[in-house]
């Protein structure tokens, strides 16, 4: 049941929709297989989960315009991760407790209930924040009754205190929150209870200035802590850490620690923290654990405060996109990312050239080109200096073997330029790309590294160039989606 209130915004945003939906729908960036919102602002993914055989992704929407405010949750299902369909509004800011929006969450299965967990943000009239984590159950996985709140803010924190995580460990429920201390400490604070209404804080696990971390910025957004292969990781977005060489290029961050939690003396002993993607736009990711037992990671194609307002979707009346769903492992102790197997369904006209050479030249090769299409490059020989790749005379990809760095460069959106985002890699074997009409999302070397942009080259340019300083073998597999 949804109040009178709530009941009116929900028809409020519908009408946006429907009064936008041509203007919209006219855009050629919008893209073809990936989760965007039907119309204004969509960020991060929330709720995540796969229940009773469906999957389900809700999602941070400003319906009445393109920039952030009191946000819904919008929600999307599929059978199978590939094909998506909206389903009806899930919550909408229209309580005392989350006026000014419900902001992120999770969600879990409890007594064949979907549980949703989310952070009621409220200013008051002095523009003071307040927060407060709430709780929405439904019945069918589409219709939620929010239940109110059940978290106060503790002491020692400022109301910088939000995006609530859920999970089921023995026979007790666990919370991490992303946090702000009263000293302007980035922390992921730990909670426990065993009915999920009536929650004991068990303290931060992890922050700046603690676990033999240095100063690591004044606050942790959407934190995500899960076990895998063996060990735990936790996944943090830090606000304030400065560029770092190749590093922490984006506003903020979006990385991950992976250690071992100690639930009984609240403590997690971690390694060094590691960027989750190279790309620039990328942020807020959450994970699940689905049916057949997989660890599977969306994130948001966006960064806050990053030119948003910039994006030339903005015209159209719509902003951002969510990731493809991708599959981690933990191998060697870094995370490793694959888009997720059930996206080989989207795969149409294979064209494929094997063993093929370039020396130092630009070129193409027939069929391969397109504006949603996947590309694989696998079993690359390098003998001699750079590889490059263009893609629609609006990105470049580029190897440098002697220097064992891979670079992704756009044209900016803003003004023009080229710009640019890096990392170390001693030896290149496969690059596996995904392109929609205006997004990339690249897998290195089966899922070591990824980088995730949007781009917006000419709606009509197709072109796909290869070139090198040297000498390259590889083998090519594009795909139309
Ligand atoms: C991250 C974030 C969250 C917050 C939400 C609001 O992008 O700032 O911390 O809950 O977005 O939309």
């Amino acid at each position: 049941m949804k109040s009178e209130r709530e009941q009116k915004l929900i028809e409020q945003a519908y009408a946006e929709i429907e009064k936008y939906e041509a203007l919209v729908n006219r855009d050629r960036y919008r893209l073809r297989y990936h989760l965007m919102p039907p119309v204004g602002l969509m960020n991060d993914p929330n709720g995540l989960i796969d229940w009773n055989g469906t999957y389900h992704v809700f999602y941070q929407w400003m319906p009445f315009r393109t920039g952030h405010g009191a946000k819904f949750w919008g929600h999307y299902t599929s059978p199978d991760l590939v094909h998506w369909q909206a389903a009806p509004i899930a919550l909408a800011p229209s309580e005392w407790y989350d006026k000014d929006g419900c902001y992120s969450g999770s969600a879990i299965s409890c007594d064949e209930k979907l549980v949703l967990f989310y952070t009621g943000n409220v200013k008051d009239e002095q523009g003071n924040r307040q927060t407060y984590q709430c709780m929405a159950v439904s019945e069918d996985g589409f219709h939620f009754t929010k239940k109110g709140v059940v978290i106060t803010l503790p002491d020692g924190y400022t109301a910088h205190f939000r995006d609530p995580k859920v999970w089921r460990k023995g026979d007790q429920w666990y919370m991490i929150v992303g946090a702000q201390s009263d000293s302007g400490d980035g922390k992921a604070v730990l909670f426990r209870s065993a009915d999920l209404c009536h929650w004991e804080p068990l303290g931060p696990i992890a922050g700046g200035n603690s676990n033999w971390l240095g100063p690591f910025g004044y606050m942790w957004e959407c934190p995500d802590l899960f076990s895998l292969d063996g060990q735990d990781v936790l996944i943090v977005c830090p606000q304030g850490l400065k560029p770092d060489g190749m590093r922490y290029q984006n506003v903020y961050q979006s990385g991950y620690f992976v250690g071992r939690l100690d639930y009984e003396q609240t403590e997690f002993l971690h390694g060094p923290f590691e960027e989750l993607d190279r790309g620039f736009e990328f942020y807020a990711p959450q994970t699940m654990i689905d049916r057949h037992g997989r660890r599977i990671l969306i994130g948001w194609m966006g960064v806050p405060d990053q030119d948003e307002d910039r994006q030339p979707t903005v015209r159209h009346r719509w902003v951002h996109a969510l990731t493809l769903p991708r599959e981690l492992r933990l191998v060697d102790g870094k995370l490793r990312q694959t888009p997720v197997r059930e996206l080989k369904q989207l795969r149409k006209q294979k064209v494929t050239y094997r063993n093929v050479a370039v020396v130092n030249e630009l070129r193409s090769w027939p069929g391969i080109e397109g504006d949603a299409i996947e590309l694989r490059l696998d079993n690359i020989e390098l003998f001699g200096s750079m590889l490059e790749i263009h893609l629609r005379h609006a990105a470049r990809l580029v190897y440098n073997g002697d220097e064992g760095v891979l670079t992704l460069e756009r044209k900016s959106f803003v003004n023009g330029l080229t710009e640019k985002r890096q990392c170390r890699l001693p030896r290149l074997r496969s690059l596996h790309l995904f392109l929609d009409t205006s997004s990339l999302e690249l897998f290195v070397n089966d899922g070591e590294e990824t980088f995730t942009a949007r781009f917006f080259p000419h709606p009509d340019d197709r072109t796909i160039l290869f070139g090198t300083h040297g000498h390259l073998h590889m083998d090519i597999e594009k795909w139309k989606l």
